[in-house]
């Protein structure tokens, strides 16, 4: 596979997270006594553990650079020392907070099972399949959007960015606009984050390894997909 390929396929899996559920939870069709479903099972798929899933790639890469583009994104995501000012997992709970949820639920969440299937697949693809993998998966995939094109392409759609008290929090859920911290702080830093990722994975994953990253992608959008289908269902979305 050569490096135009390889990005393609991958630009492929990332237009492809996309779920049909998800105007529902944007437009405030999901009941407001279901969101903490929602925002729980984010929380503890990957939410809450997502420096450690990108620490898991750090620890396998023997390559200067690669670890370099790992540390700075996994420092941020950890603290928020280069730019939110607190750690991310942190921030997010801003929401839950905001909404009025029992933060306890959050500390004591248990995964549904497709939850754990898709978390199953993360544990996979960062701790036992190489680093080229990891990083795709942390880096490209959780953190990327179907708009990953656009980074390449300026002619491709981008990512949507309405003002912050259109947010649909804001709008159908009455969440305080303070509380998107992390949308905030998001699309200050993330930007670095993504053109990062795909130097990592584009300029150093081995062409011998491409192949094999494409399949862990495309595994990794299968489960997910199964996943948002079961949140969208918990929360009453047909
Ligand atoms: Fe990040
Ligand atoms: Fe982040």
């Amino acid at each position: 596979m050569d490096r135009e390929a390889f990005r393609e396929a991958l630009l492929a899996v990332m237009e492809s997270k996309e779920h049909p559920s998800w105007p529902a939870f944007t437009s405030g069709r999901v009941p407001a006594d279901r969101l903490h479903l929602h925002l729980e099972q984010e929380w503890g798929v990957y939410i809450r553990d997502f420096p450690v899933l990108l620490g898991r790639a750090y620890v396998q890469c023997p390559l200067p650079e690669v670890r370099r583009d790992l540390a700075e994104n996994l420092y941020e995501e950890e603290t928020g020392g280069l730019g939110a000012g607190r750690p991310h997992p942190e921030l997010f709970l801003e929401i839950p907070a905001g909404l009025g949820m029992d933060l306890q639920r959050f500390h004591q969440v248990r995964l549904i099972p497709e939850a754990q299937a898709y978390r199953g697949q993360l544990d996979a693809a960062t701790v036992q399949q190489g680093w080229p993998i990891a990083v795709a998966v942390t880096t490209l995939f959780l953190e990327g959007t179907p708009h990953e094109r656009h980074l390449f392409d300026p002619s491709a759609p981008a990512r949507p960015e309405p003002p912050l008290e259109d947010h649909p929090l804001v709008r159908h859920y009455k969440l305080p606009v303070e509380r998107l911290a992390l949308v905030r702080a998001h699309r200050d830093v993330e930007g670095g984050h993504r053109i990062a990722a795909w130097r990592m994975v584009l300029d150093h994953v081995p062409a011998t390894d491409r192949a094999a990253v494409v399949a862990a992608m495309e595994a990794t959008v299968v489960a997910w997909s199964a996943y948002r289908g079961a949140v969208a269902s918990a929360c009453g979305v047909q």
